[in-house]
């Protein structure tokens, strides 16, 4: 697989920052300013989703290669401090697989300003560490779901391990972790017609589902357009059993589209749903992220063509404003959005779990 176009890390080609305003905050050139950091922990994980990571053949990042959780907590201290981060999320790769996250979760959580602390994982072996992460710092978690149906989940991630998945969810909610979101993506054929019951499972337990229409992010190249599950088809699908009407609440700079859901035959009050219609109603314009890969470079989006490497900085003796100043430069080139919904698109070389969802 072609490998994105990464900076040069001893002489880093920055876009052109002549006309960025001289402003300390992770500005762009269509105005918008990231302070929400998505940031990789690691490109290895225990599930193989099909949408996101081939069957075999993947090699993972040597140990010192990813950043240090020491790395990562000067890097997230140089977001709050300098760019006005204010949300850091932890994303894989699978996160759980690092020894050392309560460590990076209690050194972010002592930084000040405090920013908000979320994790999103697929909760193999949550019960037995979700406690210490809650008395880390960690605030909040979603939890990457796609079926309850234990040989669905198998088909989808390749892996016999929906009880692992089962109990790390009941261990974060005895550990009170709260709330508790479910990310589930849509596979034609596969777990589509099992939404409106994924649904009622995860009404029943209050954990708040959040479906994600499928991005083109896959390493087997699997995504088609024409048979995508869209949003509509979301409506589509719930409409039998569930009545949706919107939630009264601003969306801001997030994703999900939030319903009220009733059910149908009843007309009772059941919970939310969140629809992510990140294909057909894209929500760039809004786009308040930035993103570091576990190898420490910045991505502007998950779509990006270009990284920019931040662990050579670091590991050279760069000062924090140095580093803070490199980043800045490469969030004023993020482009305007994916265009995955245009003909011309081209998905990116790097899949999910080499990106950080
Ligand atoms: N399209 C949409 N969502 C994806 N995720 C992983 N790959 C894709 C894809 N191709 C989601 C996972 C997880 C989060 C990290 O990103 O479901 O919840
Ligand atoms: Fe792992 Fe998440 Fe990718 Fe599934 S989507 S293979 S859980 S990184």
């Amino acid at each position: 697989m072609p490998k994105p176009r990464v900076t040069d890390p001893a002489a880093p080609q920055l876009p052109d920052t002549s006309t960025r305003p001289d402003t300390p905050a992770l500005v762009d050139t269509f105005g918008r300013a990231a302070s929400d950091l998505r940031l990789s922990l690691t490109d290895f994980c225990n599930l193989r989703c099909t949408y996101c990571m081939p069957a075999s053949g993947l090699t993972f990042l040597p140990r010192d290669q990813m950043l240090s959780a020491d790395e990562v907590v000067r890097l997230v201290r140089i977001g709050v401090e300098r760019l006005g981060i204010e949300q850091v999320r932890f994303t894989g790769g699978e996160p759980l697989t690092r020894p050392d996250l309560d460590r990076i979760i209690a050194g972010v959580a002592a930084l000040t300003p405090r920013p908000d602390i979320s994790l999103t994982t697929n909760a193999i072996g949550l019960d037995t560490r979700a406690a210490a992460l809650k008395d880390a710092g960690l605030d909040r978690i979603n939890v990457s779901l796609d079926s309850v149906v234990s040989e669905t989940f198998e088909r989808l991630t390749r892996r016999p391990l929906l009880h692992r998945v089962l109990k790390g969810i009941d261990g974060a909610r005895a550990a009170g972790l709260d709330p508790i979101k479910v990310n589930a993506v849509l596979l034609p054929g596969v777990n589509d017609h099992e939404l409106p019951d994924l649904l009622d499972w995860c009404l029943d337990r209050e954990l708040q589902l959040r479906v994600i229409e499928q991005m083109p992010l896959d390493a087997d190249h699997i995504w088609e357009r024409s048979s995508m599950i869209t949003a509509a088809d979301v409506h589509q699908i719930l409409e039998g059993r569930f009545v949706l009407e919107p939630a009264d609440e601003p969306r801001g700079g997030a994703p999900a589209e939030l319903y009220e859901v009733r059910d149908r035959s009843t007309g009772a009050h059941r919970g939310r749903v969140g629809i992510i219609a990140s294909v057909t109603r894209p929500f760039c314009a809004d786009c308040r992220r930035t993103r570091l890969t576990a190898e420490g470079r910045v991505r502007t989006c998950l779509f990006s063509r270009e990284e920019t490497d931040l662990r050579h900085a670091l590991r050279s003796g760069a000062s924090d404003e140095e580093i803070a100043t490199i980043w800045r430069a490469a969030q004023w080139g993020k482009k305007a959005g994916h265009g995955m919904d245009r003909p011309d698109f081209v998905q990116p070389e790097r899949p999910m779990s080499a990106i950080g969802g």
